[in-house]
């Protein structure tokens, strides 16, 4: 009666653990401020709303396509090819129930039981247990902070076996908000075509950018596009993250297989969330960018406030809405690592912090900055006293 191994292969997401503890204590009516939030704290744009309803209206209420609405595949290649110069047809392109979901089955089609797949460490805690559940052994590669958290190709290169299947990347990254820049991303993808890897680019932090390149994986060559399988979705981007909307893009082999897999699991995301979709795609930049610049103002505003206080060194990251400062000063005994002082600041501070143990890096703590510039400065201030 016992429940299936697989099962038994996964970690509880600690990230979740910190935030249920501060959901409680809000409830309990504590006034408690939450640097966990990985989503942003805008709501999502009008027009989006606007092509939902427009959809409902128009009886968009039955199944489409397992791999999506030939409309929003379409919308999908036209936007890839306009922003990075990327050529993907609709049959290269699979829409699903969030990029979380296009991640795990792009590792699904690709990691037979034993493969390796490289992970960037510090990573996103989904990476290791998507991993696990398909079979695959996480191998992680350390992005240190004298690198400001920036995959190297030396780092990668270090790592490569003739087991290696996949590299996971993910630039902006959560939970370092790194941004690698093109002169490496061309060092990482010659290993790749040498080593013959599949790469699985995460790029669903690609628009929140502050002054860096993004470098578009599969835009490098026709060769990388061959080996990659690029991920990106609505969430971050359009404030959409409770809407459950990603996609993969690929070689068209691949995503049949994907899309084959899809059409038994989950079939199609939400019809008229696919409508929303196409409508998120057509909005200028221009409107991202508005976002975009709160975001580098708080991001300024943390980065500073966080260096400020003695014990914390914290680097200014290029993307993504996270900031990964060094907390090894702040560890004493009865907060002896990250852990402990996420646990001790939220008891202490009411602040909720996420430990960077959960992202692979002990004496780190993430704290996103989707949340408004009072929060922060109160925060800030609660984390000074505090320690
Ligand atoms: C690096 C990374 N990839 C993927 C996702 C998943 O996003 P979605 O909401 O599209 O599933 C997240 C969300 O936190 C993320 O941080």
């Amino acid at each position: 009666m016992d429940i299936a191994e697989r099962m038994k292969l996964i970690t509880p997401s600690m990230t979740l653990a910190i935030d249920a503890k501060a959901k409680k204590l809000k409830e309990e009516g504590v006034d408690v401020l939450n640097f966990g939030a990985g989503e942003p704290d805008f709501n999502t744009p009008q027009v989006i709303c606007d092509a939902a309803k427009k959809g409902i209206d128009a009886g968009h209420h039955k199944y489409t396509a397992a791999a999506g609405t030939l409309e929003l595949r379409k919308a999908i290649g036209q936007y890839l090819n306009q922003q990075y110069k990327v050529q993907y047809e609709p049959g290269d392109i699979v829409v699903s129930g969030g990029a979380k979901h296009s991640l795990y089955n792009a590792f699904l089609a690709l990691v037979n039981p034993g493969d390796e797949v490289l992970i960037p460490s510090p990573y996103w805690v989904s990476y290791p247990e998507q991993v696990k559940f398909a079979g695959g052994v996480p191998v992680y590669v350390e992005c240190s902070e004298a690198d400001e958290f920036k995959l190297t190709p030396a780092a990668l290169k270090a790592k490569i076996t003739s087991k290696t299947k996949v590299l996971i990347l993910n630039s902006p990254s959560n939970p370092t908000g790194a941004v690698v820049g093109r002169k490496a991303m061309e060092g990482i993808a010659e290993l790749a075509l040498k080593h013959k890897f599949w790469v699985i680019s995460d790029e669903i932090y690609a628009k929140l950018i502050y002054g860096e390149e993004h470098v578009c994986f599969p835009s490098l060559s026709k060769e990388v596009a061959a080996q990659t399988i690029l991920v990106n979705g609505m969430s971050k981007a359009y404030a959409m993250t409770g809407w459950r909307l990603g996609y993969a893009a690929g070689p068209s082999k691949i995503m049949k297989s994907i899309a084959d897999f899809q059409s038994h699991s989950t079939s199609n995301a939400t019809a008229i969330v696919q409508d929303a979709g196409v409508a998120a795609l057509a909005m200028p930049d221009s409107e991202i960018q508005k976002m975009v610049e709160v975001f580098r103002k708080r991001r300024d505003m943390i980065v500073d406030g966080l260096n400020a206080i003695p014990g914390i060194k914290c680097l200014r990251p290029a993307g993504a809405f996270y900031v990964f400062p060094n907390v090894k000063g702040l560890l004493k005994p009865g907060r002896s690592n990250s852990m402990e002082l996420s646990e001790y600041l939220l008891e202490k501070a009411k602040v909720a912090l996420t430990p960077g143990i959960a992202f692979g890096a002990e004496g780190y703590m993430r704290l996103s900055y989707a949340t408004s510039e009072k929060g922060i400065q109160e925060g800030l201030k609660r984390i000074k006293e505090a320690v």
